[in-house]
């Protein structure tokens, strides 16, 4: 090859090399996605999460309360993360990110709630790999459609308070005062305690409270009563786990002032 011509082809492949490894170093992420899976319907799922779970190879998933059914859209390595520890589950993420696969740590409902995401994330930085989130539709708003309700309700309620009772992982909780407002309550992580909840909270024995298990999976359902006989009602349905309580007025809604927005009155809309 004369030297003309071996100076245009070396710096031909010089190029198409540089090319090639900026390819390669594109698809060595440091970053993971954190999705919600939304609450049970493989259908409440977002569309960004479901597009990520199409391309991800490594999904660590949580346990039994994201539905089985959602891990069809990936076809992806899928790992249930029950009974790992952070440390086996960081590492498995910082191995498969080092490998340049695509990860995706999915979590039920909305990743923000119960989700011990910010202990994940703060062992993935260490590693300097940073954790991008998706979020979900959590159970809680599955509840109020299985409910048929509205957890704000003009005259009823103003408030909604997510909290969960003590338990391992919390040494005292706050319900008995949360009950004294008056406010709708959701309660995640209770249904085994709720014998126990019935008996602390500070509000009339008459309040309504229902018992969601497995809202919107297709195994759905609902339990209603009041703070004196829904402990005895979950119970003889033999309800332990995956279930949410509500109490409050709204899950039987009566005294309800309609609202402004459709033109019964106008006022200031903010
Ligand atoms: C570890 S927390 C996870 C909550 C989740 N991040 C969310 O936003 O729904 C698990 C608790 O959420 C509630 N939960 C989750 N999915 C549910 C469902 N489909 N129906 C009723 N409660 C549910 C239950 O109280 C359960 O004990």
């Amino acid at each position: 090859m004369a030297g003309k011509d071996k100076i245009k082809t070396e710096k031909k492949n010089k190029i198409k090399n540089d090319k090639k490894d900026k390819k390669s170093k594109k698809t060595v992420r440091n970053e993971i996605y954190i999705v919600g899976a939304g609450p049970g319907d493989e259908k409440l799922i977002t569309v960004k999460g479901k597009e990520l779970l199409k391309k991800a190879d490594l999904v660590i998933y949580a346990g039994s309360l994201v539905n089985k059914k959602v891990l069809n859209y990936t076809k992806g390595e899928c790992v249930d993360s029950y009974g790992l520890t952070l440390d086996e589950t960081t590492k498995m993420t910082v191995d498969a990110v080092n490998a340049g696969k695509m990860v995706v740590r999915l979590h039920s409902g909305d990743p923000a709630l119960y989700g011990s995401i910010v202990e994940q994330t703060e062992e993935l930085k260490k590693y300097d790999i940073t954790a991008k989130r998706v979020p979900g539709v959590s159970s809680v708003f599955a509840v109020a459609a299985a409910l048929e309700t509205q957890f704000t309700l003009n005259n009823v309620s103003d408030s909604l308070i997510i909290t969960r009772p003590a338990g391992t992982t919390l040494e005292t909780d706050q319900i008995p005062e949360f009950s004294e407002l008056g406010v709708t309550m959701a309660i995640f992580l209770g249904t085994q305690k709720i014998e126990e909840i019935m008996n602390k909270v500070r509000c009339p024995k008459t309040t309504p409270v229902a018992v969601v298990f497995h809202a919107s999976w297709e195994d759905e359902s609902v339990i209603r009563g009041t703070v004196e006989d829904i402990a005895r009602k979950v119970k003889d349905a033999g309800i332990k786990r995956s279930a949410m309580i509500i109490i409050g007025d709204v899950v039987d809604p009566k005294n309800y002032a309609k609202s402004y927005l459709y033109g019964v009155k106008q006022g200031p809309l903010d």
